[in-house]
């Protein structure tokens, strides 16, 4: 039996994938904020297979807190002898900037430090399994200079945009450290190959709400289709990094300094983490 650990796993896709490996007769842990979106997604496998409750764990977390994210890297690590796969979908889209009861930037701590503190925490467990994979749900393909190293936290000049490409970077980034430190890893960054008609969870103005909710509706796939792609990279991992769109590979965004971004990046985040908790 397998275990597959999906933050975001009680919404959208990644509640997609939990159902999924919860019908397939994997061991399946669910981090999110509510318990009753996770007891909703269990009540409806376990109609179809009784022992699916059996085999999940729900670990509620608000992953835009350093102390949450740690928590849960904690309880993973005391409950379970591996990881075979790590799905990181948890997504709450804001448009501006806002500052977390700890003092970090909202969105980069849950679409990027909570990544982080799993990638690396996590990092033996995943070692402990025959094929473990991450599958990051971060777009590839962000600019090589998307991130600001000296102020990651944007304190100026936040934009949603910026914000967003500076996310997917590091994203990309963190996969160079995981994949060096566990040659055997499988780490894919991956965005769906079009809109998908998720929770879209998130602070948004009226204007990305209703456009996101009118092409949601009218082109949005439903998530059990989008996560198709997913779901056979978790089961067929190849080791090393790749990038997906969907089910179609891309190329790795590669430049001269990645290695020494990747290696910048680690020290700028360990630096934030030691200053603001
Ligand atoms: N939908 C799209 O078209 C699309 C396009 C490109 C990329 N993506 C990416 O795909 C991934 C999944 O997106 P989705 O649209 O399926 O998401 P979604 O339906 O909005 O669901 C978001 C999930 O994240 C959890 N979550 C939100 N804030 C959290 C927090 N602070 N701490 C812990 N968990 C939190 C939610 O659970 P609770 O409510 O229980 O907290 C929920 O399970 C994201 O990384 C997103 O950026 C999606």
């Amino acid at each position: 039996m397998r275990t597959i650990v999906i933050t975001g796993g009680t919404d959208g896709m990644g509640a997609a994938l939990a159902r999924h490996y919860l019908r397939g007769g994997d061991r399946v842990a669910v981090i999110g904020r509510s318990r009753t979106k996770f007891e909703a997604l269990i009540a409806t496998v376990s109609g179809e297979d009784p022992s699916a409750a059996a085999r999940a764990e729900f670990i509620a977390a608000d992953l835009s807190l350093v102390g949450d994210a740690r928590r849960v890297v904690d309880r993973l690590s005391a409950g379970y002898e591996r990881i075979d796969a790590l799905a990181l979908a948890a997504s709450f889209i804001r448009q501006r900037r806002h500052a977390t009861a700890e003092g970090h930037e909202a969105s980069w701590a849950l679409f990027f430090l909570s990544k982080y503190l799993f990638v690396t925490g996590l990092a033996p467990l995943l070692r402990a399994a025959e094929r473990p994979v991450i599958v990051n749900t971060a777009v590839p393909g962000a600019r090589p200079d998307a991130i600001d190293f000296a102020d990651p936290e944007m304190t100026s000049g936040f934009t949603f945009k910026r914000s967003n490409a500076q996310q997917r970077r590091a994203n990309e980034l963190l996969g160079i450290l995981a994949t060096g430190d566990n040659p055997g890893l499988s780490y894919v960054t991956w965005g769906p190959a079009r809109l998908v008609r998720s929770g879209f969870a998130g602070e948004v103005g009226t204007g990305m709400r209703v456009t996101a909710a009118v092409l949601g509706t009218l082109l949005g796939q439903p998530s059990e289709s989008a996560v198709r792609p997913i779901i056979h990279l978790i089961d067929a991992p190849e080791p090393g990094r790749a990038a997906y769109r969907g089910a179609a590979k891309l190329a790795l965004p590669a430049g001269d300094h990645d290695e020494k971004d990747a290696l910048r990046l680690a020290a700028a985040v360990e630096a934030g983490l030691s200053s603001n908790g």
